[in-house]
């Protein structure tokens, strides 16, 4: 080969990161500051819009937690980034484009889907899966169109992870809490209409096996309408829970205090009411045309071969009525054309970030995957950093050992076919333009930002 090599000044090494949240961004700010070898990313990313999840899944009363964005808007400006905004890959490029244009891909594309209960009246209209709802809330532009029926005076919340705590908080905030945030103008309006009154979560094991987190638990406390409601009954834990306690780690200790505090106090008669249920799977949704009531069935817990505590229905179920059910129960990842995907743990196929043939169990040359992608949908924004860094390690030390493929042809020629094609790029300098755009709408309203929902409407903002 001639010319200089690659992971030079005058040659950087290319890499093609696709997705641009927090997996993402961890990964390019990792491989730009690698200095030797010099890297040049650039981000693909389906939205005009970065930042992934932090944009589009964290909660809108919950502004700080997106301030995260600044560390990424640090990465944006360093040399070598490009983003490359409203590119879907699978559909608008191939993988098979990417990895002839690029030294190594490495995919962050997040798990995007619903994980299923598998009961009768799951599709019902009125029973909605979380993903849904915190798309529509935080104003994706793929969930605008959805339809929330706030009518019911009782709403169902399956799980009892964080997420399902944010659906709850947000069926409970006041119009005033909710208007001081970027949630979207179309969710303020029909919360605002909402005449649920009582939310009810359901846990299917125990309290000392809540997913939520501490200061998530903590913070209905303060909500201006609503009233906390836990049985003291529901608290009295099994001989197997309570004999984990002694080496339980500080999250569940802590769980268990405020639960017995919440459960300790009088109602202070709130409008609204988050009723903590626990032991409690629901076992069918019930309807003619639509939700009318969710049947519940009493759980115990019971040992695992590997140690753990797995619910076990005890034939002890009611019918509890309701008209709105929310499914929170967890996300999961899909396939993306050529890329071997793992149907069972619904991520791509890789072991620690290099992404795996089927038939032979060897990485494949180029292809990386970090966040919820390569790992599955747990984790805060901050454990996708630790994530990409044994993913870009992995790369690195890969192109060091001479195992990435030169690319034959360049991301240049890639993105020319797309403009020739007539297709529509946000680069950087667009994401600003609405960026700045959304925070003047909101510096008048006295809020962080009024998003801007509709592809058409990003579009043309990036445009101007
Ligand atoms: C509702 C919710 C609330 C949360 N709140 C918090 C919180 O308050 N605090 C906290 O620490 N953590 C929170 N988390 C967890 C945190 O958001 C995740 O850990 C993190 O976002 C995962 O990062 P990721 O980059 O793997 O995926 P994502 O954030 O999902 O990013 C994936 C990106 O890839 C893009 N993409 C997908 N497919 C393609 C494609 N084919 N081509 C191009 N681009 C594509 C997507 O549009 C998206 O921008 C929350 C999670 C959820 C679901
Ligand atoms: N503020 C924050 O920091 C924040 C906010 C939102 C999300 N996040 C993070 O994002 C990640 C995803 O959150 P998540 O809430 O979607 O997932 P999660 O933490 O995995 O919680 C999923 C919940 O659903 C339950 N569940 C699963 N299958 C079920 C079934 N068939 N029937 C009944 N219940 C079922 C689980 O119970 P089992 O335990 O019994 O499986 C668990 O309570 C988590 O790591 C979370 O901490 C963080």
């Amino acid at each position: 080969m001639s010319g200089p090599a690659a992971g030079t000044a005058e040659r950087p090494l290319r890499i093609a990161i696709v997705g641009s949240g927090p997996a993402g961004f961890y990964a390019a700010g990792q491989l730009l500051g690698a200095g030797d070898p010099v890297v040049a990313v650039d981000l693909f990313e389906r939205l005009p819009t970065p930042w992934g999840l932090v944009r589009a899944g964290v909660a809108p009363d919950h502004p700080k937690i997106k301030s995260v964005s600044r560390v990424f808007e640090k990465t944006a400006k360093r040399p070598g980034f490009r983003f490359l905004g409203n590119v879907d890959v699978g559909r608008d490029v191939t993988h098979e484009q990417l990895l002839s244009s690029y030294h190594a891909v490495l995919y962050a594309i997040g798990t995007p889907g619903d994980r299923r209960l598998g009961i009768d009246g799951e599709d019902l209209p009125g029973s909605h899966s979380a993903t849904d709802f915190v798309a529509w809330y935080n104003g994706h532009p793929d969930y605008t169109e959805l339809q929330f029926d706030l009518s019911p005076e009782r709403a169902v919340v399956v799980g009892i992870g964080n997420v399902a705590l944010d659906v709850a908080r947000m069926l409970a905030l006041s119009h005033t809490e909710l208007a001081a945030t970027d949630v979207a103008d179309h969710a303020l309006e029909a919360l605002r209409g909402s005449a649920v009154q009582e939310i009810v979560l359901l846990g299917r094991r125990g309290p000392a096996q809540a997913a939520f987190t501490n200061p998530e638990l903590l913070e209905l406390a303060d909500l201006e309408l609503a009233d906390v409601i836990v049985d003291p009954r529901d608290l009295e834990l099994d001989e197997h829970s309570a004999a984990a306690l002694d080496t339980a780690d500080g999250t569940t200790r802590r769980n268990l205090d405020a639960l017995v505090a919440y459960a300790g106090r009088t109602p202070a008669g709130r409008p609204r009411r988050i009723v903590l249920r626990f032991l409690a799977s629901p076992v069918a949704i019930e309807g003619n045309d639509r939700v009318q009531a969710v049947v519940i069935e009493r759980n115990r817990l019971v040992r695992t071969a590997d140690g753990g505590l797995r619910a076990e229905p005890t034939g002890v179920r009611e019918r509890l009525e309701t008209g709105l059910v929310m499914r929170s129960v967890g996300y999961t990842g899909g396939p993306l054309p050529g890329v071997p995907f793992d149907a069972r743990r619904g991520t791509f196929l890789n072991d620690a970030g290099r992404v795996l043939d089927p038939e032979r169990g060897s990485p494949l040359p180029g292809v990386y995957a970090a966040g919820w992608i390569k790992r599955g949908p747990s984790g805060v924004i901050g454990t996708n950093k630790k994530c990409a860094q044994e993913t870009t390690d992995r790369l690195l030390e890969d192109f060091a050992a001479g195992r990435l493929p030169e690319p034959s042809s360049s991301p240049d020629e890639l993105l020319q076919a797309l403009a020739a094609a007539g297709h529509e790029l946000v680069d950087y300098a667009g994401w600003e333009a609405i960026d700045a755009y959304e925070r003047a709408l909101g510096e008048a309203q006295g809020r962080p930002r009024v998003k801007l929902v509709s592809r058409a409407e990003l579009l043309a903002r990036a445009r101007g």
